[in-house]
């Protein structure tokens, strides 16, 4: 057993963490929500109006707070008509990114009412690469316009008088690839032409746009960045490194690093923001999509969802908060049964992968105030795209809201248990301290049907003394402290 310290220094805020870094993504993409979030009324599996339940309270019981909809590649396809009024008389149409059928029986109005009941923020991504700004126009009117014309009647017939306010629209997905192949150019221009509309129809809402990698970035904003239509630059990353199961301990230090490449685009591109906004701190990253991404996956995207993926996000997540101050929201890809999802199903079956509980051990973090932590581990040396990659073998973030704090720590050690020892920098003393730890035996362990608590935070011992936290964290392990000062 090696020893490792987390100082943690709560009178040293950098900022203050989003609920919305805590957000998910939803995409008509093979069983998400077809199954996922969406049985039909019909079904024998319990549901609210179509609506499955037992997805629904799991997210509700984390508290999601935004859900991006409906894509992914799918939004650059998806015409926003098909999904609304009577379902039985809505259109099938062929869903060309995923290869399936779309019958359309979850459009707008099943979206807003799901996240209306979870108690999530909507976040609609429209189409740019075969739509046009009139429809996103028409879609903005029938969510959000409070007067009387043809389409706010129509929500209204469709059973929504009020206006719905949803402020987060994205203006295009991937662009530079499935949304439309353009080069960064050509998309700003079209982003321009969207976004002068929109703003123009509802100056309260708030747009996030296209973004890539650094050279399209730096085209992109030096084209819109100072004409005060964009407020949030989207990122997304995927990473992988063997197999999902049964990788060698080599792969399972490998996808630490690549996952951590985020780190340094988020870097990158909040000085390129702060560059083209002369400093003002307006635009924001949303990292909307994010997650591991396993060559197992599926036609439909499915993958196991072991502990080392839990570990990594754990890791991903002590970045946002550490760079909450440029991050505005992240959506994990994606919800339920695709990619990195949070939930599971089979059926009427349904289960919560490792992931879903990191989600719920950092849940204290969400609009709370993020502080100054230091880590002094035992390095590992591990390799990134061929070069040798020093990884420390512990990752921490902490938070404080009022007279509560908030140390989430993994430990990355593939076979090593380590003693964590947390020194609250600048605390006195503490009123209460209890800890939970999300643990198992094999790095690859899953949840299943069959063991659906396999892989679930217990209760574990904690030491406190003065200002001091001492507990031991098994290998490949995620904990979250949480104190009362
Ligand atoms: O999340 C799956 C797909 O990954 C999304 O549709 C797309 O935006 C990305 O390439």
């Amino acid at each position: 057993m090696s020893a490792a310290t987390v100082h943690v220094y709560p009178n040293h805020p950098l900022g203050v963490i989003s609920r919305h870094v805590y957000g998910h993504f939803a995409e008509h993409l093979g069983r998400c929500i077809d199954e996922g979030l969406w049985v039909g009324e019909d079904s024998a599996i319990p549901n609210d109006g179509g609506l499955r339940l037992d997805t629904l309270q799991a997210l509700r019981a984390i508290q999601a707070p935004l859900v991006r909809w409906p894509g992914g590649c799918f939004a650059d396809a998806y015409d926003w008509r098909d999904g609304i009024g009577p379902r039985a008389e809505r259109p099938r149409r062929i869903n060309v990114w995923w290869n399936k059928e779309e019958d359309n029986q979850f459009g707008t109005d099943e979206f807003l009412r799901w996240c209306g009941l979870v108690g999530a923020e909507p976040y609609i991504c429209a189409n740019v690469g075969s739509g046009t700004p009139r429809e996103m126009m028409q879609w903005l009117e029938y969510v959000n316009y409070a007067g009387t014309t043809t389409l706010a009647q129509q929500r209204a017939a469709n059973g929504h008088p009020e206006p719905h306010g949803v402020k987060y629209w994205g203006i295009g997905n991937e662009n530079w690839g499935c949304g439309g192949a353009y080069d960064p150019a050509d998309y700003a221009k079209e982003y321009r032409r969207y976004a002068t509309y929109l703003r123009r129809l509802d100056p309260a809402i708030e747009f996030i746009a296209c973004g890539f990698h650094h050279d399209w970035n730096l085209k992109f904003l030096e084209s819109v960045g100072q004409l005060g239509l964009v407020n949030h630059l989207s990122l997304h990353h995927y990473y992988s490194s063997g197999p999902a199961v049964g990788f060698s301990e080599a792969q399972y230090y490998e996808l630490f690093p690549k996952a951590l490449l985020l780190e340094g685009m988020i870097e990158r591109d909040s000085e390129l923001l702060s560059f083209f906004e002369r400093g003002l701190g307006r635009i924001k990253l949303a990292i909307d999509e994010w997650g591991v991404w396993h060559p197992e996956a599926d036609r439909e995207l499915s993958q196991p969802n072991t502990l080392r993926d839990a570990v990594c996000a754990a890791m991903v997540m002590d970045v946002f908060n550490r760079h909450c101050r440029v991050i505005s929201m992240t959506n994990i890809a994606q919800t339920v049964n695709v990619l990195q999802c949070l939930i599971q199903t089979a059926g009427e079956r349904m289960w919560l992968t490792p992931t879903y509980h990191v989600y719920d051990l950092y849940r204290p973090h969400m609009d709370a105030t993020a502080v100054v932590t230091e880590v002094d581990s035992f390095g590992i040396t591990t390799a990134r795209d061929g070069r040798p990659f020093a990884l420390e073998s512990v990752s921490a973030s902490a938070s404080t809201k009022g007279d509560d704090l908030l140390v989430t720590v993994s430990n990355l050690h593939y076979r090593e248990g380590q003693e964590i020892t947390v020194v609250l920098e600048g605390v006195d003393k503490l009123r209460g301290a209890q800890m939970r730890l999300l643990s198992g035996d094999q790095a690859d362990a899953v949840n299943s049907p069959d063991a659906p608590d396999a892989v679930s935070p217990r209760p574990a011992k904690l030491n406190r003394r003065g200002n001091r936290l001492t507990c031991v964290l098994p290998p490949h392990s995620v904990a979250a402290l949480e104190c009362q000062r």
